[in-house]
């Protein structure tokens, strides 16, 4: 017999009471399985927060770069993840990829020892690694401008992968030159050489959207996600990460209207009022939202059984060097 979601919810409630476990989510995720979490945050806080937390299992509600990551840095914890679910983006780009990226570059004239590479935190473990051992560092969408910034005093060439959009955008905002991989343009003559990797979600939000929005509601604010294209985050009152567009909301007075160009689950749960979703296509991303209460509750029971499913393992090699690349974001 199925049970209802107030039974799963009990039962996995007596789980956590009983296991050493910490049950972690990302925002996008359900409302149902983000209510259960202990800890919550954008991909950096959940970065940060899950390293230090001293419970023998992480339950990892989010997409597989997510708990990767935690292992990656913590290698000695024990990663479930209730569904194995994959960021389209991050599957946009592995090792192969990434070399022929480098080979690009050094074809258009630009040497391998004139680049530094930076990883979006949403990549495979190979790829952080590829870029950890190139001397390059891993950033999230919070703090990618500060890295970036930061990255630039070494006089090198940038390469940032595999957003396009986070990249051209950063570039935007401080006056650098950017192209794009695949796309036109001489890597020598631009500050941060991007590869064509995107969000599909996020390339739901258009300029269209805004001028509908603008013209509903004259005064409505427009708050998007930096991975939204760079002429809607242009076309935008404020441009930041999932934690930085809650900061920014809940600080509104509550009779000001904002449409915010970010995941479906997390817009709906900001504000009880005055707050839209910028797209009239469902900016749901497929497989953030593919972890259920169900598969939450089989992970613990798998744990209290002694057999946990779905473990995330990273190999030696790949580990040591994807957490260097963490390791120097972190230390910024
Ligand atoms: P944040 O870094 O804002 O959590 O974004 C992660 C993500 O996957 C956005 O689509
Ligand atoms: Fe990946 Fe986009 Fe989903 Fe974020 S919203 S996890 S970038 S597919």
């Amino acid at each position: 017999m199925q049970l209802t979601n107030e039974e799963l919810k009990a039962k996995i409630g007596e789980l956590k009471e009983k296991l050493s476990v910490t049950v972690v989510a990302h925002f996008y995720q359900r409302d149902e399985v983000f209510e259960m979490a202990d800890i919550t945050g954008d991909s950096l806080e959940l970065a940060q927060r899950t390293k230090d937390d001293d419970s023998e299992f992480v339950v990892f509600c989010g997409v597989g770069f997510m708990g990767q990551s935690v292992k990656v840095l913590s290698p000695k914890k024990r990663v479930v993840m209730p569904k194995l679910a994959c960021c389209a983006m991050a599957k946009m780009i592995d090792g192969i990829y990434y070399d022929q990226s480098i080979a690009f570059l050094e074809a258009n004239g630009v040497s391998k020892s004139n680049i530094l590479p930076i990883t979006y935190i949403n990549s495979n473990a190979d790829v952080k690694a590829k870029v950890g051992e190139m001397g390059g560092l891993v950033c999230t969408s919070s703090n990618a401008k500060k890295i970036i910034t930061s990255a630039l005093k070494e006089g090198k060439k940038i390469l940032f992968v595999p957003d396009r959009c986070l990249g051209q955008n950063i570039a935007n905002q401080m006056g650098l030159k950017s192209m794009v991989i695949g796309q036109g343009g001489d890597p020598k003559e631009a500050d941060i050489i991007c590869y064509d990797g995107f969000c599909s979600v996020h390339q739901l939000f258009s300029v269209e959207d805004i001028e509908y929005y603008r013209n509903k509601y004259p005064g409505i604010l427009i708050a998007t996600h930096p991975e939204c294209d760079p002429a809607v985050c242009d076309a935008s009152d404020f441009v930041g990460s999932t934690s930085q567009l809650i900061k920014y909301i809940k600080e509104l007075p509550e009779d000001q209207k904002v449409a915010v160009g970010t995941e479906f689950n997390m817009v709906n749960r900001l504000r009880p009022k005055n707050t839209y979703v910028l797209s009239s296509t469902k900016p749901e991303c497929p497989t953030m939202n593919e972890t259920t209460l169900e598969d939450l509750y089989t992970a613990l029971k798998s744990i209290e059984e002694g057999n946990p499913i779905n473990e995330i393992e990273v190999d030696e090699t790949t580990q040591k060097w994807a957490k260097i690349a963490l390791e120097r974001m972190l230390a910024l």
